[in-house]
């Protein structure tokens, strides 16, 4: 690694401060549904630097890009063809560092997407590997396995893919491939050198760039272990997850992976940093926040709890906990490209609130407006983040959750795009209900995002959800949002808080130094308003109640 030490790196960072992530505000973009400038219907990065003055005043500290690669979109993005390069319907390379630029002129810092468990069945290596015989090098880069029975017809194993369906592919030779999701997605060999290799250049080509760090998709699944004979699905299922011992999921060794990148980051000044998506069990999230691996790691406890007084508290109390023995700051998430948007999700039946898969089955069961509370989902979503951008720590946000955009839950087949709405027909209504473009303006044909249709169907709806729409409404979504991440500018301070006892079990109240306090009403009869200036309110308050389901921030003298 001694070639980057070496060279001095300029820093473009709008300030040097190496914690700056702590307790940031970032905000991801999905950037296909973001904004398109060149009228094909699809969003792109022109479209994204024409937009930060509004990231500017929404108050954001930083960009989270999911991934904007060259792909078939087989996976949204997350099936990619090549590391290095911006796909050409989003924009060049010199697009992608005139965004850079603006981004940082504005000071705004820039996460972006890195996807190291699998490559896309385009990626030249794949394409290598299926033109090579079995045992060659180029094989040795993915997971190949020959198959069972006569001429290796039948799959090395009976897995299930994380999208459904099964989880190896044949090549027509007696031999198949491991993907855990889309077949378009093999997975990487992570024991193979050329491929650890590959992802440090990736890494530094992007922080050559400029960027401020990375998400690292799947961060769990990379370290692989797999026996011969392999073990079957139910073997797999029974394993155990919690030991680091598991044959794919949360192995110890995947830390040695993220030590490596470590060495990489902290080349650079400020060090850039990385947050790890791994979905494991929150005893075991520290390893991946550890300042010698990834640094941060997402915490969706929130994400997947009901909107519940109880289950909040214990959750923020135990990351809190958590976050301070590992040294890192804890992670708030809500909503992000994978899940359904919370503004619609709380408007669930309360056991579908936190159970992903069961709201996307429950949604798609008929359960599409106006079975959804859609009135209580947007109060409870609204009070929900106030409560969470009070918290210590960083508040991850998903473009157009600011406008309090509900789920497209009514969406036509045809017009579908996610793989796991067609691998789990009648089951999971996938994940394009989120992935909607934003809008912008009242007007068609896209509502502000594009001169030319959106790539998925806006419900005529949203033009009350448009930014212009809101940014005129004092009461509005948006002008909660603004108004909360500026004061939380102002007050945040160290990553601290005490809880207020209540006697009311619905009321969460919690003070943060400098005498801001935190007041969240989950239940729906109105409570007596603790004494303080009323700062903020997600929704309106009334002399001396706390109304059900709002949340306020309070000053008192010190
Ligand atoms: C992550 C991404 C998701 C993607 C999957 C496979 O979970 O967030 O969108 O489908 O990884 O890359
Ligand atoms: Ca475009």
């Amino acid at each position: 690694m001694t070639d980057v030490l070496d060279t001095a790196r300029e820093t473009t960072n709008p300030t040097g401060d190496a914690n700056w992530w702590r307790q940031a505000a970032v905000y991801q973009i999905y950037p296909r549904s973001f904004t398109d400038s060149n009228s094909d219907g699809i969003g792109d990065l022109p479209g994204i630097t024409q937009r930060i003055p509004y990231l500017q005043q929404l108050g954001i500290d930083a960009v989270w890009l999911s991934p904007f690669y060259p792909s078939a979109l087989a996976d949204g993005g997350y099936d990619v063809d090549d590391y290095r390069d911006v796909d050409p319907r989003l924009g060049t390379l010199d697009d992608f560092d005139r965004m850079v630029a603006a981004l940082h002129a504005a000071g705004i810092r820039l996460i972006v997407d890195i996807v190291p468990n699998h490559s896309s069945n385009r990626h030249p290596w794949f394409q290598e590997a299926l033109a090579s015989s079995q045992g060659s090098a180029a094989r040795a880069r993915y997971i190949f396995r020959d198959g069972l029975g006569p001429n290796g017809a039948e799959p090395p194993a009976d897995w299930t893919s994380t999208f459904g369906g099964p989880a190896w592919e044949p090549v027509g030779d007696g031999q198949w491939y491991l993907h855990y999701f889309a077949k378009e997605q093999p997975d990487f060999d992570w024991s193979n050198r050329e491929v650890q290799d590959d992802f440090l250049t990736t890494l530094r080509f992007w922080s050559d760039r400029g960027v401020d760090g990375f998400r690292v998709d799947v961060a769990h699944g990379l370290a692989k272990n797999l026996p011969d004979p392999l073990p079957s699905q139910a073997e797999l299922d029974a394993s155990d997850k919690t030991s680091g011992t598991h044959p794919m999921w949360d192995r110890d060794e995947v830390h040695d992976i993220y030590a490596a990148w470590r060495e990489v980051f902290n080349t650079y000044d400020p060090p850039r940093i990385a947050v790890a998506e791994a979905w494991v069990e929150p005893s075991r999230r520290a390893r991946y926040a550890s300042s010698g691996g990834l640094g941060q790691a997402f915490n969706f406890d929130l994400l997947e709890a009901e909107f519940d007084a109880e289950q909040f508290r214990a959750i923020i109390t135990y990351n809190l906990a958590e976050a301070k023995a590992s040294g890192s700051s804890t992670t708030w998430v809500f909503s992000n490209h994978d899940v359904i948007r919370h503004a619609t999700r709380y408007g669930l039946p309360p056991r579908a609130q936190g159970e992903i898969k069961k709201g996307m089955a429950w949604l798609l069961s008929g359960g599409t407006y106006p079975l959804v509370d859609e009135e209580a989902g947007l109060r409870r979503a609204r009070a929900a983040s106030l409560l969470m951008l009070g918290l210590p720590g960083s508040a991850y946000l998903y473009q157009g959750e600011e406008l309090g955009l509900p789920e497209v839950a009514d969406m036509p087949p045809a017009k579908r795009q996610d793989p796991t709405y067609f691998r789990n027909p009648g089951v999971d209504i996938g994940r394009d209900g989120c992935r909607v473009p934003i809008p912008w303006t009242r007007g068609r044909p896209s509502f502000g995002f594009s001169d030319h249709e959106a790539h998925l169907p806006q419900p005529s709806r949203f033009a009350d959800y448009s930014v212009e729409a809101e940014e005129r409404d004092p009461r509005s979504t948006l002008s909660l949002y603004r108004r909360a991440l500026a004061a939380r500018h102002e007050l945040q301070s160290e990553e601290e808080l005490v809880w207020v006892e209540q006697v009311n079990d619905a009321v969460l109240h919690f003070v943060r130094p400098g005498e801001w306090h935190v007041v969240a009403n989950f239940g729906t009869i109105g409570v007596p308003l603790p004494d303080g200036e009323v700062l903020l309110a997600s929704g309106p308050v009334e002399l001396g109640v706390l109304p059900g389901e709002t949340t306020v921030w309070l000053r008192t003298q010190a």
